[in-house]
């Protein structure tokens, strides 16, 4: 960019992963409102930060009222919503963060875009996967409820699309497994990346 000069500081990335005794990454929720990803992110944060990982989440709803307070749901908006989110991620990243991220991200496009901005080693994608079905049953906040009313354009799996991860680094199907044996899975999963080279 122009007129942008790139500024060193000391207290890198390294000095952090090496302080905090892990490495650091994105872990990021993706799946239909209500599939679930809220509720595993929780607890995979939980089991985390009792095993003294130093984590943060940034999750859909909360950081709609906020930061993306501006951004509706059209495809552009929603880009722009999960770009931003990447770079906040990446920022927590080199501040030696593990950090959850639980959006619909309904767009392939757009999730790959996040890891141009992180790299790619330091995403893993995990998909929440529960039918539309499923989740309109549930409809915790009812909202597909709203949405069949015609209350609510662009629901995603109602009047806009939800494009499933190809090769997802870890798939949940909350139809068949508990939300325990889901984050135990992911627990697992994140052991050998958590841990420092040389150690
Ligand atoms: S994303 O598509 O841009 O990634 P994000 O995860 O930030 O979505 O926000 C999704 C949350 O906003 C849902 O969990 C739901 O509570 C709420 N929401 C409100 N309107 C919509 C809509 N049209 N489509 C999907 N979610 C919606």
């Amino acid at each position: 960019m122009k007129n942008i000069f790139d500024q060193e500081y000391q207290i890198t990335k390294e000095k952090r992963q090496k302080s905090n005794g892990h490495n650091s990454f994105l872990l990021w929720f993706t799946g239909l409102s209500g599939s679930g990803k809220s509720t595993i992110a929780n607890k995979v944060e939980q089991k985390l930060f009792n095993q003294g990982i130093k984590t943060y989440t940034l999750d859909g709803d909360n950081i709609r009222k906020g930061l993306n307070n501006d951004l509706s749901f059209s495809p552009e908006d929603r880009a722009e919503n999960i770009r931003r989110i990447a770079e906040t991620a990446s920022l927590m990243i080199d501040g030696g963060l593990v950090v959850l991220a639980a959006f619909v991200s309904p767009y392939k496009k757009d999730r790959e875009n996040i890891k141009n901005i992180v790299k790619d080693v330091n995403f893993v994608e995990i998909y929440v996967n529960t039918s539309v079905e499923e989740c309109e049953r549930r409809d915790v906040k009812g909202l597909y409820k709203k949405a069949r009313a015609g209350e609510i354009k662009n629901m995603t799996g109602i009047s806009a699309p939800y494009e499933a991860p190809d090769n997802p680094d870890i798939e949940i199907l909350t139809e068949q497994e508990s939300v325990d044996e889901a984050v135990m899975k992911i627990v697992d999963f994140i052991q050998p990346k958590l841990k420092l080279k040389n150690e």
